[in-house]
């Protein structure tokens, strides 16, 4: 399998969103992703595409040195198979190379894999707000990485990333 990561593109938000509506109870609406794309001067929307199909998604805010990242999925089809943590860590290498020092995420309690993967790569859990998605009412679970540096370090030569024309900001 050829994998790829680039960033989003307007063309991609439909598969996009149908990675977000299998992966998420509350997913965000089509046009959220387009606005990310095409307006937040702040967002940048990545995906993974495998075989020349769209497998995973991410959108990180850069906030002045700061990456939050606010969505990442991979399509069902496609998941443990080192794709999600492959576009994580290309998305905040990137994010690094534009100044982000330290990324920030918010999770389910009740989501232990990805939890899995955020630990991983070495987040840590900062605190949790109690009843925070609407749904359920479960908790968030807030995590940080200090130090994207070192993620890099981490990751030198594991890394395959052949870039294509960036789409969006
Ligand atoms: C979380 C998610 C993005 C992971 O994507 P993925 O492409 O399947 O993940 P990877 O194959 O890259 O896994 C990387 C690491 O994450 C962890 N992990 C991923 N899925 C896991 C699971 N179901 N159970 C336990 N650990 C898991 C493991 O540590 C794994 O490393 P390993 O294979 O060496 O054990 C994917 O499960 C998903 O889309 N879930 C639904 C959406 C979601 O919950 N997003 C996160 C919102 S905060």
């Amino acid at each position: 399998m050829n994998i790829t990561f680039r960033r989003m593109t307007l063309e991609d938000v439909p598969a996009v969103h149908e990675i977000d509506v299998l992966s998420f109870s509350l997913p965000w609406p089509e046009r959220s992703f387009r606005f990310e794309i095409a307006e937040n001067l702040a967002s940048r929307g990545w995906v993974a595409e495998a075989d020349g199909r769209v497998a995973a998604m991410l959108v990180l805010l850069l906030i002045v040195d700061e990456a939050h990242i606010a969505t990442i999925a991979t399509h069902p089809d496609f998941r443990r198979q080192g794709i999600g943590e492959r576009l994580m860590i290309e998305a905040l290498a990137a994010a690094r190379t534009e100044g982000a020092r330290r990324a920030f995420l918010e999770v389910r309690a009740g989501n232990l894999g990805a939890q899995a993967l955020y630990h991983k790569y070495g987040f840590v859990v900062d605190g949790v707000r109690p009843h925070y998605y609407k749904d359920n009412n479960e908790d968030a679970v807030l995590m940080s990485l200090a130090g994207l540096e070192s993620l890099n370090a981490q990751l030198a030569g594991k890394m395959i990333v052949q870039s294509k024309t960036p789409g969006g900001t």
